[in-house]
């Protein structure tokens, strides 16, 4: 889909579908709705009008209405899409209309869309113009690598429509930021699609270094013998059972003018559980729905979205993303329930935490403590984790928010603050000591897995033991990562989960 950004007269836009947003300016709760267009465009009013009149259509979120030959635009057709209340519109509900708009145009061939930017409050003009651009193209996305039957089915050129006036250079910044945004978000979801066979660590690897190099980043990606130097033995374990070698990803962003002897300010971590497989190990996991595993390395996918937008927006601050890569297999190599293994430690020359193994299927603690370790090594000062990590955080939150945990207030303030720009929804779960006691054990420092209840928590939990006391974010995505049901706005399957949210907290630091 290539975008373009025009300030013109919407009567004269030659496109198959003009999309206009409306909402429901009823104030009275028990008043009929009052479908009302968020653009004062005096064509568009007229030619929606009757339409609008009929009562058939309420402006509920991601309602549609197709008008055919719409009189006296130039463009074949107009869709008008609900964003729900008007009062209540923000940028992400135009994300969404737009979204369902380009989904609506997909699978009937419209090749050629324009969307009216809302030029009435309450919406800021150049974060609904963002929203916008990225409703267009997160919309546009299907899972259709392997498809051969599907790749003709995108909407080929976006037009975001604005009116010329003082706003201009915001909503130039909000579409150049929407590309930016969505396209690594895009890059994350076409990462999480591939299949384990397809996507081994060594191919993350491979993927990793060639958006790095396109976006302006330094790259290296390590293997088995690194982790050995290292002494990463928490992450190596998970490898024992599989043929794959290993991939330990690390990407960095320096600002323009970075100098390490006069750095200051804040360098973030990015850390990613990256299975590209998970079979569970010799604790394996049922069958049914085992496939979906591939996106085991959701959580990685997203910090490398999140390093590409990075890459092209150029905050002003040092970021370094680790990505721990490894495929969850049992094998007569494989590593064992009852067996103990070594972290890597802190310091060189320190002893690493002990960790007695209980679940082989508890992998992704196990590759993301090392992470962190590293992370905090190489000089991060704050660390956000992704990972798709326990089933009991899908159990507590369903499909709707992921789950965040933060040993650090301000560090979780700044998150949370970020929320409403991202338009993603996270929900706060608790750490604690008495989840610490479910995880120590009887022989080693500490235990992979903490019993059958709080698994979101106590899995949390595990990884604090390596976030140490630097101020940390852990979030599980376990729930996001992937959709099973089909929303109007996006396709089902890979979300791309993070990136947005992982982005606006890094900038958070560059004010
Ligand atoms: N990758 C899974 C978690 C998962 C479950 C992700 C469902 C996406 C959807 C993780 O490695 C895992 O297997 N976790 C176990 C932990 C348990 C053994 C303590 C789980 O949640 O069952
Ligand atoms: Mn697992
Ligand atoms: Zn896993």
């Amino acid at each position: 889909m290539k975008t373009d950004l025009v300030f013109s007269d919407l009567a004269s836009l030659d496109v198959e579908l003009l999309i206009v947003a409306a909402g429901d300016a009823q104030t009275e709760k028990s008043g009929n709705p009052q479908p009302t267009l968020l653009t004062g465009h005096a064509g568009v009013t007229s030619a929606a009008a009757a339409a609008l009149a009929s009562g058939e259509f309420k402006a509920g979120a991601n309602e549609t209405l197709l008008l055919h030959a719409p009189v006296g635009l130039a463009a074949r057709r107009l869709l008008v899409v609900g964003v729900g209340k008007s009062a209540k519109a923000t940028p992400h509900s135009i994300r969404s209309a737009v979204g369902t708009a380009i989904r609506f145009a997909k699978p009937r061939g419209l090749r050629s869309a324009a969307f009216a930017l809302p030029d009435s409050a309450p919406l800021p003009p150049g974060p609904t113009a963002r929203a916008a651009v990225e409703g267009a193209l997160l919309a546009d996305y299907d899972p259709d690598t392997y498809r051969s039957d599907r790749k003709d089915q995108s909407v080929y050129n976006f037009t975001l429509a604005a009116l010329a006036g003082s706003e201009a250079a915001a909503i130039e910044l909000g579409f150049a930021e929407g590309n930016i945004i969505a396209d690594s978000q895009n890059f994350a979801r076409v990462l999480v699609n591939e299949p384990g066979n397809k996507l081994t660590p060594t191919i993350l690897g491979q993927r990793a270094l060639e958006m790095a190099k396109s976006h302006g980043l330094q790259c290296e990606v390590h293997s088995t013998d690194k982790l050995k130097e290292l002494g990463m033995g928490s992450f190596l374990s998970v490898t024992l059972g599989s043929e794959e070698p290993p991939a330990l990803i690390i990407t960095t962003y320096e600002p323009e003018g970075y100098d390490a002897s006069t750095y200051t300010g804040p360098v973030l971590g990015l850390v990613g559980k990256g299975i590209t497989f998970d079979t569970g190990g010799i604790s394996i996991k049922p069958s049914e729905k085992m496939e979906l595993m591939k996106y085991d390395m959701a959580g990685s996918a997203a910090m490398l979205g999140a390093m590409a937008a990075i890459g092209k927006l150029k905050p002003k601050i040092k970021v370094i993303s680790v990505v721990c890569s490894a495929e969850n297999m049992p094998d007569g190599k494989a590593q064992k329930p009852g067996d103990v293994q070594t972290a890597m430690p802190f310091k060189a020359g320190e002893p690493g935490h002990t960790i007695e193994i209980i679940n082989t299927d508890a992998e992704g603690r196990l590759v993301l403590a090392d992470g962190l370790t590293y992370a905090r090594q190489l000089g991060c000062t704050h660390l956000i984790d992704a990972a798709t990590l326990t089933g009991a955080c899908v159990v507590a939150l369903g499909p709707v928010n992921a789950g965040g945990f933060s040993n650090d207030e301000e560090t979780y303030e700044k998150l949370n603050s970020v929320l409403s720009i991202s338009g993603e929804k996270i929900w706060r779960l608790p750490l604690g000591d008495e989840y610490y006691d479910q995880i120590k054990s009887d022989i080693a420092d500490i235990k992979n897995t903490g019993g059958r209840w709080g698994g979101a928590s106590t899995a949390a939990q595990f990884l604090q033991v390596f976030a140490g006391d630097t101020p940390w974010i852990h979030l599980d995505i376990a729930g996001m990562a992937w959709y099973e049901d089909t929303k109007p706005f996006i396709a089902k399957g890979p979300s791309g989960f993070g990136v947005r949210t992982i982005l606006e907290w890094v900038r958070s630091y560059a004010q």
